[in-house]
């Protein structure tokens, strides 16, 4: 995905542009660019990497008109050319883009300046604006007629030097909001950049494209005939931003979990109560990607345990391939912290295409999830910036705990038991964080480790792995405790560290005779638990607390071991290779 910004306002200078554009670098870093309307004329720059170094000359240009863009190369390679924005032949039409044009390779034959000077899905989108203007109309209608033949997903800023008094956002399938501020109006991919700014935004839909000027703005569906989008004002009191004492933002994120928890927990009851009973009414299949994956197989487990709701979980990038095996009348929950990932929006339209309910459960306000669902539950934990997952998963967790106690009518004694478990998460940070390094500095001289758990532990170990792997890029791996035998335990050798998930629980012996087993294969065991054992080698305490709620705890440490071992590699925690904070691309 990539993260996109504009402006039209009063004369501000190109440092708030490049500044706020930085604030959207979590959803793709591999080039930038911005371009401003300045002296009447369009001026330019892009640059490989993350936004650092912006030259003066940029930082000080005033101007009334701009848009910039941050990359995740999707078609075409990272290079300055095919950086965004795109700039017409003549120079006077800039463009930024968000998403993918799935029958670009088509629309480039048929566009007749065919001289592409970039590889992407986004110049073929310029290049037929472009045309249109030639032909006589004016930006909008040239915008217009353009979108309508575009396939695929796209939020676009454009703006001409021929018409200074506005700039044109449109918005199909890819986050765009606008922000009403003070100083002018903003447009951008979602309310981060913006909330130094205003806390007032119009959440455009899916079809729109608006007109807007300095101080006003008009939408219309891409037949141009006008639609009514309201100012909404949004409390910003759970949107922190900047990593204040902390190293890194997923560093910051994991220490704020106690604290985010109590926030996360402030929920509408009355939303609680109309989703439970959904919930007892239809099928339950929970969707979700990665670390929501994990959360969501906690869902399945509380469903059934505190509330006897039996319900699948289906990774979202599998689940269009189930789909027509799903009884009548399903009910889709689909958990995502960005609510823009591409396989869960995929999935989730091809749903309500069967007439089944969705609801959702999203950190991001009003993001295209939401946007989807019969009802959402939002995490309310505040902006997670680091691309690997760990307050979102935490609050997810605890979430559907409440959920599924709502479920039992038993709301309001699991809301009491998760406002006490915030002291308990205090506890096992300060348990832990510096033997943690310690352990941290063993881990990051291996090749391979494994984490082992049974029942709901073994979905801490799935999620311990994944924060290990996409962050120190060591290779980790979970399995069940019990299937080590049958087959992965010819992978454990002298010295190759296994990590079991082991609280004081219904499985906590079955679960320690498997540590034994690799043990006596010369594995070095760390144990997780609330109670220490001979067979580890190194043990990482945990305070009691309910069985169903240890995994709220045991994930922390885990976090906090992949992160220091990241640190001690030198690798970025925050930006690991390859990925992006949401990933839009199926
Ligand atoms: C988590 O650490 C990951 N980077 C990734 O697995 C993520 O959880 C996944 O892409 C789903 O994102 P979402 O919750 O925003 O839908």
């Amino acid at each position: 995905m990539c993260g996109i910004i504009g402006f039209i306002g009063r004369s501000i200078k190109g440092k708030t542009i490049t500044d706020s554009l930085k604030k959207l670098e979590y959803r793709g870093y591999d080039s930038w660019g911005v371009s401003f309307l300045s002296e009447g004329k369009v001026e330019f720059f892009k640059e490989i990497g993350e936004i650092k170094n912006v030259p003066k000359k940029i930082e000080e240009i005033n101007s009334s008109l701009a848009i910039g863009h941050t990359r995740w190369a999707t078609h075409g390679k990272i290079s300055k050319i095919n950086a965004h924005p795109h700039i017409s032949s003549d120079k006077k039409i800039s463009l930024v883009h968000n998403g993918i044009v799935e029958n670009f390779s088509e629309l480039k034959k048929q566009v007749s300046n065919n001289n592409f000077s970039s590889e992407t899905d986004s110049e073929v989108v310029l290049r037929l604006i472009e045309e249109n203007v030639n032909l006589g109309l004016d930006l909008l209608h040239a915008v217009s007629k353009a979108v309508s033949v575009l396939e695929g997903s796209f939020a676009l800023l454009v703006f001409s030097a021929s018409e200074p008094d506005k700039l044109i956002a449109v918005k199909k399938e890819s986050p765009l909001l606008l922000g009403v501020s003070s100083k002018g109006i903003f447009a951008a991919s979602d309310q981060i950049p913006l909330s130094s700014f205003t806390n007032k935004f119009v959440f455009l839909e899916d079809g729109d494209i608006a007109v807007v000027k300095k101080d006003s703005f008009k939408c219309f569906d891409f037949s141009l005939n006008p639609v009514e989008r309201e100012i909404l004002e949004v409390d910003s009191d759970v949107t922190s931003s900047g990593k204040l004492k902390y190293s890194h933002f997923m560093l910051k994120e994991i220490m704020e979990q106690p604290f985010v928890l109590r926030q996360v927990l402030s929920q509408e009851k009355k939303n609680f109560d109309e989703i439970s009973l959904l919930l007892k009414k239809h099928p339950v299949f929970f969707i979700g990607n990665g670390t929501s994956f994990n959360a969501c197989l906690f869902g399945k487990e509380f469903f059934s345990r505190a509330a006897g709701i039996s319900s699948q979980v289906i990774d979202a990038s599998e689940f269009p391939y189930v789909l027509e095996f799903l009884p009548e009348n399903s009910l889709i929950f689909a958990l995502s912290q960005s609510g823009e990932t591409a396989d869960v929006l995929d999935s989730v339209r091809k749903a309500k295409k069967r007439n089944f309910k969705i609801v959702s459960m999203v950190n991001v306000f009003n993001s295209s999830l939401v946007r989807l669902s019969d009802k959402t539950i939002y995490l309310n934990c505040g902006e997670e910036i680091g691309v690997a997952s760990t307050k979102a998963f935490t609050s997810q967790v605890a979430l559907l705990y409440l959920l599924s106690n709502s479920c039992a009518e038993k709301f309001d004694s699991a809301l009491e038991e998760l406002k006490t478990l915030s002291l308990k998460m205090q506890q096992v940070i300060e348990l832990n964080k510096n033997s943690i390094q310690e352990l941290s500095s063993k881990i990051k001289e291996v090749d391979d480790v494994f984490f082992i758990g049974r029942s709901l532990n073994y979905p801490v170990a799935l999620e311990a792995a994944l924060k290990l792997k996409e962050i120190s890029y060591i290779h980790a791996e979970a399995f069940q405790a019990g299937s080590l035998k049958h087959g992965p335990l010819a992978l454990v050798s002298d010295g190759v560290p296994v990590i079991v998930v082991a609280p004081m629980d219904k499985v906590f012996s079955d679960t320690l005779n498997n540590a034994i087993e690799a043990k006596s294969r010369g594995a070095f065991i760390i144990g997780v638990s609330n109670e220490k054992n001979d067979a580890f080698d190194f043990f990482i305490p945990l305070p009691k607390v309910k069985e169903l709620l240890f995994p709220l705890i045991s994930i922390i440490p885990l976090q906090l071991l992949a992160f220091h071992t990241a640190v001690f590699l030198e690798r970025n925690p925050d930006r690991p290779r390859n990925l992006a904070k949401s990933v839009t691309v199926k």
